[in-house]
């Protein structure tokens, strides 16, 4: 059974239409009248009719826009989605790269107080060849066995203090690297860490001539992911040696570490190079954003130090410059990262 929606206004009109068959010799102004009356019902009728086409058409289109959206809105969170993939992947890279500079670091400052150990040794052994000679040919005089004795003391002295120095490097390389790849969580003295962090780097600012000061209260605790911040500070300071100072320049990088409250901690990375044009600065947390494409930069440093900031140090990351007169990236964090020094207990 078709439903017609016109049904009584259809009936109406039929019966308008037959009582004017029946008016036909009733008075003409009556007649006229019902005439008109039926003219404008039919007038109103087709243009009921019209509307009910017009809003059907419309409606059809809804449909239309609606399925289009529905579409738009799958494809959009599927590139997020890849989106958010590609971004772990380049972090994960991110990570990868550091740790490469890293060992290289490693290698470089580890090679000094090993290169002093094996001349010293080698230098031991020929005063002991020396020594066993004049021993077969009838045993050395007085003299030359107290040199030897000296030579021995100061050559195993040397020995030691260098071995001990590239044991402390590579233990200090090795939590570093740990920490960097492996978000774990521990209680570790800022001051110390912060110092092995920047013995990674050595190299490369040495080489660039730059001075590095460490000013951080003694004896302070902080419980949380030491790899976010050992990040955090070598992506800083990479920063700085890559924008802040031209070839030649000598520049002071400081790294001032305060309590702003009881629990909490502000680490303020400075330095005095030529700073961020004010048009760049409201970018330069935005993923790969760089004025340095083509040239080492991807744009990621500073993402993931604010990612790292928030996420895992549970903190603030904010940045200061003045063109002329340097940056400045202001850390602020919980002694205690979220989640409690407690976690195991409360969980
Ligand atoms: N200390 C600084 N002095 C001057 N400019 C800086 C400093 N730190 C960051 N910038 C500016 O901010 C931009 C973004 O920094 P970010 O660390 O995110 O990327 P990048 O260093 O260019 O590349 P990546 O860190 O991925 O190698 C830089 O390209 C640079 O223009
Ligand atoms: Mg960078």
């Amino acid at each position: 059974m078709t439903f017609n929606l016109f049904d009584t206004e259809e009936r109406v009109l039929d019966e308008a239409r037959l009582l004017r068959g029946r008016l036909a010799d009733a008075d003409p102004a009556v007649r006229d009248g019902v005439e008109a009356l039926i003219g404008a019902y039919e007038r109103g009728y087709r243009e009921q009719r019209r509307l009910v086409r017009v809003s059907d058409r419309l409606q059809e289109q809804l449909a239309t826009v609606n399925q289009e959206l529905a579409n738009r809105r799958r494809e959009a969170e599927d590139a997020l989605k890849r989106l958010e993939e590609a971004q772990e992947t380049l972090v994960q890279s991110e990570k990868l790269a550091s740790l490469g500079a890293l060992v290289a670091g490693v290698a470089h400052e580890v090679n000094t107080p090993v290169g002093i150990a094996l001349s010293c040794a080698s230098h031991l052994s020929d005063a002991t060849d020396r020594l066993r000679r004049s021993v077969e040919a009838g045993g050395p005089g007085r003299q030359e066995f107290r040199r030897y004795l000296e030579t021995a003391g100061d050559t195993a002295d040397l020995i030691l203090a260098n071995c001990r120095r590239a044991a402390e490097l590579i233990q200090g390389f090795k939590q570093v690297a740990v920490d960097r790849v492996s978000a774990e969580r521990r209680r570790f003295d800022l001051r110390s860490y912060l110092q092995e962090v920047l013995l990674s780097l050595q190299p490369r600012l040495r080489q660039a001539g730059h001075a590095v000061r460490v000013e951080c209260p003694e004896g302070l605790k902080v419980d949380g992911d030491p790899g976010a911040l050992s990040q955090i500070v070598t992506n800083l300071t990479l920063n700085s040696l890559l924008h802040a100072y031209g070839e030649g320049d000598r520049g002071t990088i400081a790294i001032t570490v305060d309590r702003p409250s009881p629990d909490m901690v502000r680490l303020v990375h400075r330095d005095d190079g030529r700073g961020i044009a004010p048009e760049c600065l409201p970018h330069v947390f935005d993923p790969f954003f760089t004025t340095r494409r083509g040239s080492g930069g991807t744009g990621l440093g500073l993402h993931i130090a604010y990612n790292l900031a928030t996420g895992p140090l549970g903190g603030r990351l904010s940045l200061d410059s003045t063109p002329g007169q340097g940056t400045a990236v202001t850390l602020v964090f919980s002694e205690t990262a979220p989640g409690g020094a407690d976690g195991e207990v409360s969980a």
